[in-house]
């Protein structure tokens, strides 16, 4: 007998919206139903995506032309679909991903200002018929979202963008959200965890636990 295939379920949103706390409140959560969780990310998740995961992270180096970017964030996606997402899901295992195909939609489609029918092309390749089941979009203001971040203080070569650029690709978020709002949940990030992490259970209880447990 095969097993079900399992969710798949991506973490969205700028910098400083408190992705990494929430995305460990997720796999509690998801983990607490029972399900086993293959948490991973992007770019990333196989040892080769990681490789390339340096290339257009790290800041000593070549400029990267915006067009060699995107390609390398898709040459990337491909990788961790083929080798680790997908074969996740057919094992029945609920994949939490921390950014997927919208973030290239909202940083170098928006923010960028590439070409999206180009980006949907891409995505359609590399993608086929694999979306994610819900994308939650932690979203605040990004000056709130840079503020955040720079406490933070880790900044790489993505991190170095300007206020103005942030400020797109929240926009090209939020209008993704409407665009798929099938699989979208928008939750504001601007509050304090706790209330965040309200949203977020109460999302998984209309979206994911109630027609499945
Ligand atoms: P992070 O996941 O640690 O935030 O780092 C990933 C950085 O790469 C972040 O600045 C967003 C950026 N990025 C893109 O610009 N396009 C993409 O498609 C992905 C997956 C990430």
């Amino acid at each position: 007998m095969t097993s079900p295939r399992g969710k798949f379920i991506t973490v969205e949103g700028i910098e400083g919206t408190g992705k990494s706390t929430q995305f460990d409140f997720l796999t509690d959560q998801i983990e607490q139903r029972g399900h086993t969780v293959f948490r991973t990310r992007e770019p990333g998740g196989t040892p080769m995506a990681e490789r390339v995961r340096r290339i257009l992270l790290d800041i000593d180096q070549e400029p990267i032309p915006e067009i060699a970017e995107l390609l390398l964030f898709f040459a990337s996606r491909s990788l961790h679909l083929q080798n680790a997402i997908v074969p996740a899901l057919a094992r029945g295992e609920w994949v939490l991903c921390d950014r997927f195909t919208d973030t290239s939609r909202a940083y170098q489609g928006s923010g960028r200002g590439l070409d999206m029918a180009q980006i949907e092309t891409l995505a359609d390749w590399v993608q086929g018929d694999i979306e994610p089941d819900l994308t939650i979009l932690l979203d605040a203001p990004a000056e709130i979202g840079l503020e955040r971040a720079k406490m933070r203080g880790d900044a790489d070569r993505m991190d170095s963008q300007a206020l103005e650029f942030y400020r797109r690709a929240r926009q090209g978020y939020l209008a993704l959200a409407e665009r798929f709002s099938e699989r979208f949940e928008v939750v504001d990030a601007s509050v304090d965890i706790a209330a965040v992490q309200v949203s977020i259970q109460r999302i998984l209880q209309n979206k994911l636990f109630s027609n499945l447990d």
